[in-house]
């Protein structure tokens, strides 16, 4: 019998072998390529992991699980850029372990927000967003203002973060926790905040 189209197609496994194998393979023709891309895999130029109180902010953006509600991706549509500014880049974001590109907006994508606002603006949001925005439906996080960093896990999470790539120093890892101790949850947040997108250069 000769070895047709047919033949594959009244062969169930056969068919489910040869499928996976084309699926594997197209997977592997988009996936490859990047792993040597240095557009997605080198950090934009100036690019700094997050010192000590921005980390922790950042683990506390994932504790609240902000992300479920913010994207920090800005897509190459002009409705996006208008909105937003420029789009991200990969390069910005290779020292996020997971990164939060996200995929639900409820809010805003933040991927940008740095600068947009004061502290004090993110201070009062934080603490409670109708204050500042009076038809929001984001949640309001008082506790973070009170709630005190102890610092006692930075210098482990960067010594993590670092095995995975993230190039902290020795110093940024000895001062970790002298540099967190005492903050204010909030405090965390909006350094965290403050620094989203400000990385590439003229992104605004
Ligand atoms: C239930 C969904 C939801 C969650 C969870 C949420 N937000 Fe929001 N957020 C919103 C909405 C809706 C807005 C737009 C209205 C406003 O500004 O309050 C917003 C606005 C914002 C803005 C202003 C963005 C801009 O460009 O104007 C910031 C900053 C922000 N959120 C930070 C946070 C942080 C930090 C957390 C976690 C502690 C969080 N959000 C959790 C829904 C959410």
């Amino acid at each position: 019998m000769a070895f047709t189209h047919e033949t594959i197609e009244r062969k169930l496994p056969l068919l489910m072998i040869l499928m996976a194998l084309a699926v594997s393979f197209g997977g592997l023709v988009e996936i490859v390529p990047l792993l040597f891309d240095k557009d997605v895999t080198q950090p934009v130029e100036g690019l700094k992991p997050l010192p000590a109180l921005q980390l922790e902010g950042r683990d506390i953006y994932l504790r609240e699980g902000c992300y479920l509600c913010h994207s920090q991706m800005i897509r190459s549509l002009r409705a996006e850029t208008e909105r937003y500014g420029h789009y991200s880049v990969p390069g910005e974001s290779v020292y996020d372990h997971p990164f939060l590109w996200g995929s639900e907006r409820t809010g805003p994508d933040l991927a940008r927000v740095g600068g947009k606002y004061s502290d004090a603006w993110h201070q009062a949001h934080l603490h409670n967003p109708r204050d500042v925005v009076p038809e929001s439906i984001m949640p309001a996080y008082p506790w973070l203002e009170s709630n005190t960093l102890s610092g006692v896990d930075t210098a482990a999470k960067m010594r993590a973060l670092r095995a995975v790539g993230v190039p902290y120093t020795d110093e940024d890892i000895r001062t970790a926790q002298e540099d967190v101790k005492g903050h204010s949850e909030q405090e965390a947040v909006i350094a965290y905040l403050q620094q989203l997108g400000t990385h590439l250069p003229n992104a605004r």
